[in-house]
């Protein structure tokens, strides 16, 4: 019995079996157990030896058992280690970069030469009062100029609307700036939305960077420097600007700003039906209403204020065909435009 045990706890190979094994030697109903109970039919002189002996037995399969048992438990942890080893020579996942969206390109380009010029950006909410986006713009009620910003209300009131200009970010700003302090050079990106019915060239949501600088003494050269010195920042060092006379109810004079055309150098081209001329952005000379309006000085304070449109920016720049694809964020149009890190 002995050496059958014996041989048995060597060749188990799993845990299970071990147990079983011990169970069948050692166990209650073992065979160990059958030896004690079958002492009582022994002489008085052998009953004690073969108890000796079943105890030594029994001992030694104890041993046995246990350090077959360590031996298997360390054999499975090997095991188990094995195949939860990670190959570190395996090649990589690839991650998928996402790119920015072209309209961001843009704005940040521009955001950050204008923070180069000492410019500071802030910005105001999408969902405006009619009071900052019209009134305190110099576009009372009524005002033909409502009828070129057409606008989606909010409310019934129509107090409230989707801003239709980054604008009332101007009269917000000159509300709270302290020009006893400092001037003000601010520039403020952003969406705004337009009742339009959507083409290739009108959306009813797009993007545009106003620029408002206020301080004393501020003219007009001013303005033609820096818009020039925007412009060819954006589109290239050979690029010359022009001012023609416009319009807007916020500021006086008004104009409106070409660049030369960057297809053809100004000489004439299909893309600048051409005029060698590309017609940019709105600016003017802040309209002493609007200063006044805000709480400010207009006898002593004075400046200047543009609004670019950002989509229009990107179109020209990156020749896109559609101002659409910059809200329908198809990842094929979008991912066409990686900006390096
Ligand atoms: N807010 C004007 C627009 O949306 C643009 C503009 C801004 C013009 C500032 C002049 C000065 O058309």
């Amino acid at each position: 019995l002995k050496d059958q045990g014996l041989t048995q706890i060597k060749e188990a190979n799993d845990l299970d079996t071990l147990n079983n094994i011990r169970v069948n030697l050692t166990g209650k109903k073992g065979e160990l157990t059958k030896v004690l109970r079958s002492m009582k039919d022994l002489s008085n002189e052998e009953r004690p030896k073969v108890g000796q002996v079943v105890n030594e037995v029994r001992d030694l399969f104890a041993t046995e058992i246990d350090n077959k048992k360590e031996q298997l438990q360390q054999a499975e942890l090997e095991a188990q280690m094995q195949k939860e080893a990670i190959d570190v020579t395996l090649p990589g996942k690839e991650s998928y970069l996402g790119s920015h969206h072209l309209i961001n390109i843009v704005r940040q380009d521009i955001e950050e030469f204008c923070v180069s010029l000492g410019y500071q950006v802030i910005t105001g909410p999408e969902v405006e009062s009619d009071h900052y986006n019209f009134e305190m713009m110099n576009i009372p009620k009524n005002h033909p100029a409502r009828d070129m910003q057409d606008t989606f209300y909010v409310d019934a009131t129509h107090e409230h609307l989707m801003r239709s200009q980054t604008s009332p970010v101007q009269a917000r700003t000159l509300e709270k700036h302290d020009f006893s302090k400092s001037p003000l050079k601010m520039i403020s990106p952003g969406k705004v939305y337009r009742r339009d019915d959507d083409d290739a060239t009108h959306s009813h949501q797009f993007n545009q960077l106003e620029g408002l600088v206020i301080d004393e003494n501020i003219t007009m050269a001013h303005l033609k420097g820096t818009l020039q010195a925007i412009a060819q920042h954006v589109f290239g060092e050979d690029r010359e600007i022009r001012l023609r006379p416009s319009y807007f109810p916020f500021t006086e004079p008004s104009v409106e700003v070409d660049v030369t055309c960057f297809a053809c150098g100004g000489k004439g081209c299909s893309t600048c039906k051409s005029t060698g001329w590309i017609e940019v952005l709105g600016a003017g000379m802040v309209h002493p209403n609007v200063l006044e309006n805000a709480g400010v000085d207009s006898q002593k304070y004075g400046g200047f204020a543009f609004g670019l449109g950002l989509d229009r920016f990107a179109i020209l720049k990156y020749g896109v065909s559609d101002i659409r694809d910059f809200y329908l964020n198809d990842v094929r149009f979008l991912e066409q435009f990686r900006q390096e890190a």
